[in-house]
C-alpha cells in the first residue's frame, strides 16, 4: 500500500515518512502538498484499509483542512454579540440582560411576528437563558402541535441566536449528532461537525426534536455534553470546549418515560434515567383558548370579521376533541386523534381557502376539517368529529344569513 502511495505522490519512501511525521506532529505543511497527499491517499484506497496507514495520519490530513474550513465557517457566520432587555420577549421591567446577536445569520430561525409567546413558557425560558452551562439542557414535552419546537425557535429569532435543529429517529447515532467524515469535492475525506458539536463550539443552540425516537443507548452518549461539559472528539483527536453561550434544547411527545397515551406516539422509546436526569423538563399542553382564538382569527383573515363566531367555535371544537382524545380519556368511545394547534390553524386557513365551494353545495367547514384532520382517521372517528362540528359550529349555510354568506364567499 505504501508503495502505491509513493507511486501516486512521486516521492521517495523517506520523503513520505517525513511528510507523515510532519502531519502527525501538527507541523504546518503547505496546502498544495497536503491536498496532493490527500488525493493520492484517496486514489490508492488507503482510506478503505484502516490498517494499512496509521489512522492518525489520515485524520491529521482531514482534520487540518476541515478545522480551517470550520473555523472560517463559524467566523463567516459570527455576528456582533448584543445584550437585549427582556422587553424584546414582551416582558417589561426585567433588569437582567439576555445575550444574543445584533443581526441574524443564516441559522437563525424564522417563525414570524404573528407567533404568540406564551408567558408560562417564557419564564422558564428566561431562567434557562440566564443560567450557566451547568443547566444547559431544556426539555419541552407534550402533545403534538402544542408549540414545543416553535417556541424556542421564536425566542431564538428575537435574540438572533442561531439554532441547529435535528430530528431524532430510531437510526440516530452519535455520528449524526457529533459529526462524521464525508467525501469532499475532490474525492478526499473531510470531517463535518454534527449539530451538537457545531453548536457547542460556536456558542449556538442545538434543538434535538423528537428525542424519544432515538435509542436510549445513543442519547446516553450525550450525558457529559448535556451537563455543559466539553468533550473529546475521538475522530478528529481534539477536545471540544463547551462554549458558555451554547445551549441544548430537547423536545418530545412523551416525557421520556414511555408513551402514556395508549399508543398514539408509536415508535417512541423509554429513555435512560441518567439521561433524563440531565434535562430540565417542562410539560407543554395546548395554549389557552383566548390565545388560540386570536391565532385562528388571524388564519381566517377577512372571514373572522364577517363571521365573528367562527373562530371561538372552531377553538371550542378543538378543545372538545382534545378532551375526548384517548390520551386524555379512557372511555371506550375515546377518539384516536387529537386536534393540535397546528391542525386547528390549518383548518381555519383551509376554510378561508375553500370558502367558495359553498356555491357548489359543499360545506367548506367540513371539507377543510377533512384536510386538516379527519381524512386520515377511521370512519367512526370521522363521523364522531363531523357530528361534533355540526353541533358546535353548524353547517356553513345555516351559519350565516344569505346576505352575509354571499359576502363571505365573495359571490
Ligand atoms: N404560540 C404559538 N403561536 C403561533 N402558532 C403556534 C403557536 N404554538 C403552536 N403554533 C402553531 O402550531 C404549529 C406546531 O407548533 P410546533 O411545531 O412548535 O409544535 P410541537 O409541539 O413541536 O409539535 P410536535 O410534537 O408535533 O413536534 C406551528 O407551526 C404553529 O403553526
Ligand atoms: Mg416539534
Amino acid at each position: 500500500m505504501h508503495e502505491n502511495l509513493i507511486k501516486q505522490l512521486g516521492v521517495t519512501k523517506t520523503a513520505l515518512f517525513h511528510l507523515m511525521n510532519a502531519i502527525n506532529s501538527g507541523k504546518v505543511v503547505p496546502e498544495d502538498i497536503l491536498s496532493k497527499f490527500d488525493e493520492a491517499v484517496h486514489k490508492s484506497q488507503l482510506l478503505e484499509s484502516a490498517v494499512a496507514l496509521p489512522q492518525a495520519a489520515v485524520r491529521a490530513v482531514d482534520s487540518k483542512s476541515a478545522a480551517q474550513r470550520r473555523d472560517e465557517f463559524i467566523k463567516m457566520h459570527a455576528k456582533q454579540p448584543k445584550e437585549f432587555d427582556a422587553s424584546v420577549l414582551g416582558i417589561n421591567g426585567f433588569p437582567l440582560p439576555l445575550k444574543g446577536y445584533a443581526e441574524p445569520n443564516a441559522f437563525v430561525p424564522r417563525e414570524g411576528s404573528d407567533y404568540v409567546l406564551r408567558p408560562d413558557l417564557l419564564r422558564v425560558m428566561i431562567a434557562w437563558l440566564l443560567g450557566g452551562s451547568m443547566d444547559s439542557c431544556l426539555h419541552f414535552f407534550g402533545p403534538t402541535g402544542s408549540g414545543k419546537t416553535s417556541f424556542a425557535r421564536r425566542v431564538a429569532e428575537l435574540l438572533n441566536i442561531p439554532v441547529l435543529s435535528y430530528t431524532c429517529n430510531q437510526d440516530t447515532d452519535m455520528d449524526h449528532l457529533l459529526g462524521h467524515y464525508v467525501v469532499n469535492e475532490s474525492g478526499g475525506m473531510v470531517w463535518k461537525d454534527g449539530p451538537v458539536t457545531l453548536a457547542v463550539r460556536a456558542g449556538w443552540w442545538v434543538q434535538l426534536n423528537e428525542m424519544d425516537y432515538a435509542s436510549p443507548a445513543v442519547l446516553a452518549g450525550l450525558n457529559d455534553i448535556m451537563e455543559g461539559r466539553g468533550f473529546y472528539l475521538t475522530a478528529t483527536n481534539e477536545f471540544i470546549e463547551f462554549h458558555p453561550d451554547a445551549r441544548i434544547m430537547v423536545t418530545s411527545n412523551t416525557s421520556g418515560m414511555g408513551d402514556q397515551t395508549g399508543g398514539s406516539y408509536v415508535g417512541t422509546q423509554q429513555q435512560n434515567l441518567a439521561f433524563l436526569d440531565r434535562l430540565e423538563s417542562i410539560p407543554v399542553d395546548y395554549m389557552d383558548s383566548a390565545a388560540e382564538v386570536s391565532l385562528v382569527q388571524m388564519d381566517l383573515g377577512p372571514l373572522a370579521n364577517i363571521l365573528p363566531e367562527l373562530a371561538p367555535r372552531l377553538v371550542k371544537v378543538a378543545t372538545q376533541i382534545r378532551a375526548q382524545y384517548m390520551g386524555e380519556n379512557a372511555a371506550s368511545s375515546a377518539l384516536e386523534v387529537t386536534m393540535s394547534t397546528r391542525a386547528l390553524r390549518r383548518w381555519a386557513r383551509k376554510i378561508l381557502l375553500f370558502k367558495n365551494i359553498a356555491s357548489k353545495g359543499e360545506d367548506p367547514i367540513q371539507f377543510a376539517l377533512g384536510l386538516a384532520l379527519t381524512n386520515k382517521c377511521t370512519r367512526p372517528t370521522q363521523h364522531a368529529i363531523a357530528n361534533l362540528v355540526t353541533a358546535e359550529v353548524g353547517a356553513w349555510a345555516s351559519l350565516t344569513k344569505p346576505s352575509v354568506a354571499a359576502a363571505a364567499t365573495g359571490t
